[in-house]
């Protein structure tokens, strides 16, 4: 049966748990590898979930006995455990494009050979403030000083204003691999959701990403005011970017929109991404419906990844209190055609994603006026 192959995921957070939604419509049974009671697991109740960590060789193992198939809701996993198992199970994507994907200066090596375009950066070697200085005067100020690994949410970069900055920076980010990126005067962020199959590489359309301290907080799509050219050259060049891994399933792929209207790749995800959340409303198919799909070899009809109506998404981020985000769905629920997902992670911390919520309209004007309420609660909470 095509419904009877096993999957199992490495973590349990809001990602696994939206992809468990999307397993749990087509009767596909999902094992766990995380904490008992992630979010993940709250939502599905068998025997086949494994406690512990995707960082842990002897879970990894384990959950590999339980599936078919794995695959990861998070970049940050034990791949040498990964290449071990995949003698035994399916590792999708792969374990090589994971390994180089985590890394995010060897990502960025890695792309280069492929032509895609990217802010200049220097990778430290000694990260001293010596050597920080000379790729000061290589790249000019103000410049990116960015962890190579375990970076996410804005943790794991450092604006460098000047060269009086460069001891906090490194203080910063101290013990951490570090490499340095030319700053990129950007007049928007975009995304586009790749999903990579058995023989195709789809994408959906291209979002308008807001960062606030380097998190995402809104997206759009489409993105606003961007020309459909530029729409298909932003979807051309996340396909590319992402053609250069191995294995299936869904990338996320960010990007600069730079004064001349030239693209510029930021990072590359190698899972299901926060700034595809909007496709569970905006679209037939998901992009967690696409991962399981494109990991199983099921089909895509790539008209399902088209938009219906313009969307909105919002993340309710953890504020200063430990409700804060129960505050912000409270206003949320008032709100005519939003969708709330809570993800069960019990109390807010500062800068934590607690949800999300998305609203669709027919025109993207009339989505930005019936958010805007929320838009407020969530900026008066933060501040
Ligand atoms: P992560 O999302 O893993 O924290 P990113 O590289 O995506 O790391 O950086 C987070 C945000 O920081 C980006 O979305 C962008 O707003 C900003 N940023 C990153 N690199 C640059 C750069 N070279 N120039 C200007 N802004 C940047
Ligand atoms: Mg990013
Ligand atoms: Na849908």
């Amino acid at each position: 049966m095509w419904n009877s192959p096993k999957v199992g995921i490495l973590g349990g957070g809001q990602l696994g748990r939206m992809l468990v939604e999307s397993a749990n419509r087509l009767n596909i049974q999902a094992n766990i590898l995380d904490a008992d009671n992630s979010p993940a697991k709250q939502i599905s109740a068998h025997d086949g979930h494994v406690t512990g960590s995707f960082k842990e060789p002897d879970a990894v193992r384990k959950l590999a006995e339980t599936c078919d198939v794995i695959t990861a809701e998070i970049e940050h996993v034990d791949t040498y455990a990964l290449e071990e198992v995949a003698s035994k199970v399916r590792v999708e994507p792969s374990w090589q494009a994971i390994r180089t994907i985590q890394n995010k200066f060897n990502q960025k090596e890695h792309l280069r050979k492929y032509g895609i375009p990217m802010a200049d950066h220097r990778e430290l070697v000694s990260n001293t403030p010596e050597e920080l200085a000379q790729i000061g005067e290589q790249l000019g100020y103000p410049m990116m000083l960015k962890s190579k690994t375990m970076a996410y949410d804005g943790r794991g970069n450092f604006r460098v204003n000047s060269k009086e900055d460069i001891p906090e920076a490194l203080e910063a980010l101290k013990d951490r691999p570090l490499y340095s990126e030319k700053w990129a005067y950007f007049k928007m962020e975009l995304a586009v959701m790749v999903i990579k199959t058995k023989d195709d590489v789809l994408s959906y359309p291209t979002v308008e990403t807001v960062q606030e301290d380097s998190i995402c907080k809104l997206v759009y799509a489409p993105a606003r005011n961007v020309p459909d050219a530029i729409n298909q050259q932003a979807q051309a060049l996340a396909r590319k970017a992402v053609s250069a891994f191995e294995g299936k399933g869904a990338f996320g792929v960010e990007m600069f929109l730079l004064e001349d209207n030239s693209l510029m790749l930021c990072e590359l995800a190698s899972r299901i991404h926060n700034s595809g959340h909007w496709t569970i409303e905006g679209c037939a198919l998901s992009q967690f419906d696409s991962h399981i799909r494109a990991i199983l070899d099921l089909p895509i009809p790539p008209k399902s990844l088209e938009l219906l109506q313009p969307s909105i998404m919002l993340n309710i981020i953890g504020g200063a209190t430990p409700d804060s985000h129960l505050k912000a769905t409270e206003a949320a629920l008032s709100i005519p055609n939003a969708s709330i997902h809570l993800y069960s992670k019990g109390a807010a911390k500062p800068g934590r994603k607690m949800g999300h919520v998305t609203v669709t309209a027919a025109t993207m004007h009339e989505a930005e006026t019936m958010i805007q309420p929320l838009v407020d609660v969530v900026d008066i909470m933060r501040a």
